[in-house]
């Protein structure tokens, strides 16, 4: 979480540091910053909200220069304040960060007792030992600092002594110096550096200087590295809001495609190694994920298969050796977590398998062996194709390439047009309630927590899955007249087993809403019937999770919620 970015640059560059910010802010955006050096020295501007709040303060100034930095925050060390907002400042440093310095509370007793402290955070303390160790030698002071921090950083530093030279150093959190034709930067994400010509990855303790024509990565002795710049990504997906006016939408609608690449892309043979036992780990939506992948490798393989939180694995001292196959799935893989799980499971001595939509990324990087979902870059924060993607590589590794696999693109394109503006309609009923509730057995239970959960992340109403024969033990108690209850049948096998349940909703009074297949709807009783094409009961949560997008979508526009930012969530979850 928080975005970084800096350029120097041949000419001024504080739009490029803008606009770069912008692309960033879906890593956080609680706060925003910027610090430039200008002919009397560097200057800052700080502002609580998101970029548009920084541009209104910068409106009033012409602050520009050939070297920038920005930031953009979500909030770890410290509250939602403008002290606590980045770039940070001790002595001649300068400093925006992404990541948490885990021993800086150790760090201030051992180097500051004495000290007055601007902020509350971790970052100024990198700050203050930056200064603290400079003794004309940059390096020299980056050197000694990341020998001291326990945590995870990427940082951007600005030195008033160095009008031409940006510094940066990593451990854990990413970071890219981008050379474009215009100058060079350092950021988060490359997606942020408009006409990238070489991308080169700061590497754990490794830091970097850069200037305006080119760069040095050096190692935590002080050694420059000849490094490998990136193999530039395949053909991104748009990275625009194609004429919508969310990127959720844009992605929503980008699904067909990104899973038609995914499945192109996919290495043919079996992947899973011979594994006796599969446990996947993941968190959110990639767990939710992870869900559909167990029941498939059960239900296809008959290998005994779990889906697992990362959160809850690594501190689960887990029973897992070499037969055990562990998958970690992940659009960013940076989540930190599912990063820890990972680096578990490699300990225990069981092998890797990563399903990951950002190529270089830490856990693509860690795990043996790496699975890249081709969603392209995801923008908004609740996740959409690369979920679908992910769904594509479980249907893979379990069933094969199958001829229905080829033809789910464009049954997931069918789905969404068929069900666009009826859920536009019922997104308005929906909107006006307190509680909602998704139920569904089995696949369809697994399906129905990630259309809950994306209906409960953008438009904060209380949402609920359950497996739908749970609800009576309990939660039916929540159920009041006109609660919509949702429920998925897409498996003939167990479809009048969800609809009993539904049915005993309705008699407490329950709006009711089912999502289904073409072949199975006739003869469903609820109030509004959504139908997906008929892909079989394997492949459905790929057709019946677009009305629950859809829906979700449609529902926080009509609460007029901030769809693409939802408040309180950061795109990249990089803290435990
Ligand atoms: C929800 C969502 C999150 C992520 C979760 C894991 O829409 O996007 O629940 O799925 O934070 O993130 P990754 O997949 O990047 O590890």
């Amino acid at each position: 979480m928080c975005g970084i970015i800096g350029k120097i640059g041949k000419v001024n560059c504080m739009k490029d540091v803008l606009e770069g910010l912008k692309k960033l802010e879906y890593r956080g955006y609680d706060s925003a910053g910027v610090a430039v050096f200008t002919d009397e020295g560097v200057k800052r501007v700080r502002a609580v909200g998101n970029i548009s709040a920084l541009e209104e303060k910068l409106a009033g100034t012409d602050l520009d220069g050939r070297l920038a930095v920005g930031h953009s925050r979500w909030a770890t060390n410290g509250n939602v304040t403008e002290k606590n907002a980045h770039p940070h400042r001790a002595g001649r440093f300068t400093v925006v960060h992404n990541g948490i310095i885990e021993n800086a509370a150790a760090l201030k007793t051992a180097y500051f007792e004495n000290d007055a402290f601007e902020s509350d955070t971790d970052t100024e303390v990198a700050a203050k030992l930056l200064d603290k160790f400079y003794d004309g030698d940059v390096g020299r002071a980056i050197r000694q600092t990341q020998r001291l921090l326990t945590g995870s950083w990427a940082l951007g530093i600005l030195c008033d002594d160095c009008p031409d030279t940006l510094f940066a150093a990593a451990n854990g959190s990413p970071l890219l110096v981008v050379k474009t034709e215009s100058g060079c930067y350092i950021a988060s994400d490359a997606g942020a550096v408009p006409d990238a010509v070489e991308v080169t990855k700061v590497e754990n303790r490794e830091y970097a200087a850069v200037t305006a024509g080119g760069y040095t990565i050096f190692n935590e002795n002080g050694d420059a590295l000849q490094k490998a710049p990136l193999a530039a990504a395949a053909g991104a997906l748009s990275l625009d809001k194609g004429g919508y006016d969310h990127y959720m939408m844009s992605e929503i609608m980008q699904q067909p495609e990104a899973v038609r690449r995914t499945i192109e892309a996919l290495p043919d043979g079996d992947l899973l190694g011979g594994a006796k036992e599969i446990r996947l780990i993941a968190c959110g939506s990639a767990y939710h994920a992870g869900l559909v992948g167990a029941r498939l490798f059960e239900a296809v393989r008959r290998i005994p298969a779990r889906a697992e939180i990362a959160s809850e694995f690594r501190y689960a001292d887990p029973i897992i050796g070499r037969d055990t196959l562990c998958i970690f799935i992940s659009q960013s893989g940076e989540t930190a977590d599912t990063l820890a799980a990972l680096r578990l499971a490699k300990e225990k001595g069981a092998p890797t398998l990563s399903i990951v939509n950002v190529p270089g990324s830490a856990i693509a990087t860690e795990s043996d062996r790496v699975i890249l979902t081709q969603a392209g870059r995801e923008i908004a924060v609740a996740t959409t194709k690369a979920y679908s993607a992910q769904l594509a590589v479980f249907y893979a590794l379990a069933l094969g390439k199958t001829e229905a696999l080829g033809r789910l693109p464009e049954a997931i394109y069918t789905a969404i047009a068929e069900n666009d503006g009826k859920c536009r309609r019922l997104a308005e009923r929906i909107a006006g309630c307190r509680n909602i509730f998704f139920i569904g057995r089995q696949l369809d239970n697994a399906v129905s927590q990630e259309g809950s959960l994306k209906m409960k992340e953008i438009s904060y109403l209380n949402s609920q899955a359950y497996a739908a024969g749970e609800l009576k033990h309990g939660t039916i108690s929540l159920v009041e007249p006109g609660s919509p209850v949702i429920a998925t049948v897409t498996d003939p096998a167990i479809l009048s087993k969800t609809m009993s349940n539904l049915h005993e909703v309705k008699a407490r009074g329950a709006f009711t809403v089912v999502i289904t297949t073409r072949a199975l709807a006739p003869g469903l009783e609820a109030d509004v019937t959504l139908t997906v094409p008929d892909v079989g009961p394997l492949l459905a949560p790929s057709v019946a999770v677009i009305p629950m997008q859809l829906m979700s979508y449609y529902t926080a526009k009509a609460l007029g919620c901030e769809i693409d930012k939802p408040r309180n969530l950061a795109k990249s979850v990089t803290v435990e």
